[in-house]
């Protein structure tokens, strides 16, 4: 299957460049130039996204701004309209499946202390992927706003979507930092290591659904999300427990 992966020398691009590079061909697109072999477009500018999926079978949509914290102007360029280019690229060039990097920002405003990455544990429930969304930060709206388009997307013209409701995942694969942080338990619920990353977008890639909500996750003892339905729908029965770590 030949892939496309946006934002594709990024963290998760990284990651995922390099996990499935021997299951899937691989294409990578980034906003500049790099010492890999990619194709450089920004994303928000739909002449420069014309015709950049021709051939690909799906596309793996990481290229954002990633920070809870970003601006409206950023969100609105890099997020929302460069996922809307993204997918009517798809749609025009006949590209079957797009797999978007979504976030548990969306839906956690019910759980959430003090900033998006603080939990409040006396308000700890299980959320699943149908509870109301409650993004936390303009970066969650962004977000949910990409999920909305390719539900639109999936129904109306044949494009499959899977967004993948990531959790937490950095450079070093670890959830916890070298001192004690006010996101400790947000980070130990969130976790996603890098090899559990890799098997949920390999099975995204994989499934033959119109349109998929999924969370990516470790299996961690501390989760505030529901894994019951993404075990059902994409087969992701995740092998990482942040408490292990
Ligand atoms: N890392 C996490 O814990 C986490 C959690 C939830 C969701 N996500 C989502 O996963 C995706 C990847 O995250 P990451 O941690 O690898 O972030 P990252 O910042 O390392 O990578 C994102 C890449 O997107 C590229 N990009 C940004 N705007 C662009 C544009 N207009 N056109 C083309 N490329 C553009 C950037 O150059 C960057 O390399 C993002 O969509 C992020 O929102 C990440």
């Amino acid at each position: 299957m030949k892939v496309g992966i946006t934002g594709a020398e990024g963290h998760i691009g990284t990651t995922l460049r390099e996990g499935l590079g021997p299951e899937f061909e691989i294409s990578s697109f980034t906003l500049g130039p790099q010492s890999f072999d990619s194709t450089v477009a920004d994303l928000s500018n739909p002449a420069a996204v014309n015709e950049i999926f021709q051939g690909l079978d799906a596309v793996v949509h990481l290229a954002a701004d990633p920070s809870p914290r970003g601006s409206w102007e950023s969100m609105l360029k890099n997020n929302i309209a460069a996922t809307y280019n993204v997918l009517e690229e798809c749609r025009s060039s006949g590209v079957k499946k797009v797999v978007f990097a979504t976030t548990n920002h969306t839906q956690h405003g019910d759980t959430m202390g003090g900033s998006p990455e603080i939990l409040d544990m006396s308000r700890r429930v299980m959320l699943r992927l149908n509870d109301p969304l409650n993004p936390t930060s303009l970066y969650g709206v962004s977000k949910a706003t990409g999920e909305q388009l390719g539900r639109y997307f999936a129904t109306h013209h044949g494009v499959q979507f899977v967004g993948l409701r990531i959790g937490s995942t950095g450079r070093n694969d670890t959830p916890r930092g070298s001192e004690p942080r006010p996101s400790d338990d947000y980070n130990m619920a969130m976790f996603i290591s890098k090899r559990d990353m890799i098997q949920a977008v390999s099975l995204a890639l994989n499934i033959d659904r119109d349109f998929t909500l999924a969370y990516a996750i470790s299996n961690n003892d501390a989760r505030i999300f529901d894994m019951r339905e993404t075990n059902d729908v994409l087969g992701f029965y995740p092998v990482d427990n942040s408490a292990d770590y």
